[in-house]
């Protein structure tokens, strides 16, 4: 599974990006306010601390204005991925930009029938957003099943599922397990992947005993 950043903090995806932990990075509008940069500028600057794909969003509501932003998103680097909300412009944007061969996200889907519609139009990825879903009382996680039995009945649909809105490590193996294509989180919850209180524990006790020994590795 693909894991993403989540995020548009420059200096977290230079870090987890040198630790060869993620493998692109996705990014909405509200990522961006949080930043306080300009976005063009950060986005430009993502697109060059990682290989992978870099989602970016629209945030026009109408297929032109639409086209016309995702042409100046493309335009900024080839790792691009143009970001498009799950509404019937945004599926009419999808299909014209997968034609130009311009990679595209999905985004804010919360149907299995809203993910078909999205491969239908070529989306490159899918997002569906599991712990929005946990936060009306559902459980997200069923959504990542349903999509993926989906796209599993019909393998000429093309579009992989980055589950989304993913808060937390739980999340991010349940989406593992169910057979995510890729994952995309906020730095913490990646760093949280590492964490386990045994490896923590094990870990003091080596370096307890070890230090008994009175020995050094390093002359
Ligand atoms: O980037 C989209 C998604 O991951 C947002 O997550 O936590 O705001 O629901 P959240």
């Amino acid at each position: 599974m693909k894991i993403f950043a989540d995020t548009a903090d420059l200096a977290a995806i230079e870090t987890l990006a040198e630790a060869g932990l993620i493998d692109g990075v996705t990014t909405n509008p509200s990522l961006i306010a949080q930043s306080g940069q300009s976005f063009l500028a950060v986005i430009a600057e993502i697109a060059v601390c990682v290989e992978g794909p870099v989602s970016a969003e629209v945030t026009g509501t109408e297929f032109d204005q639409m086209m016309r932003e995702a042409d100046v998103l493309r335009a900024i680097a080839p790792n691009i991925c143009v970001k498009l909300p799950l509404t019937l412009a945004g599926l009419r944007a999808c299909r014209r930009l997968s034609a130009e061969g311009c990679s595209t996200n999905v985004t804010l889907c919360f149907t299995a029938n809203q993910a078909l519609l999205a491969a239908k139009a070529g989306a490159t990825f899918v997002s569906p957003f599991v712990g929005r879903l946990d936060d009306i009382g559902l459980v997200g996680c069923d959504l990542l099943h349903d999509i993926r039995q989906v796209y599993d009945n019909y393998p000429n649909l093309q579009t992989q599922i980055l589950a989304a809105s993913l808060r937390s490590a739980n999340h991010v193996q349940m989406a593992a397990l169910i057979g995510a294509d890729a994952a995309t989180m906020p730095p913490k919850v990646i760093e949280a992947l590492a964490e386990h209180p045994l490896t923590r524990s094990g870990l003091e006790g080596f370096l307890r005993d070890w230090a008994a020994t009175g020995q050094s590795i390093l002359q």
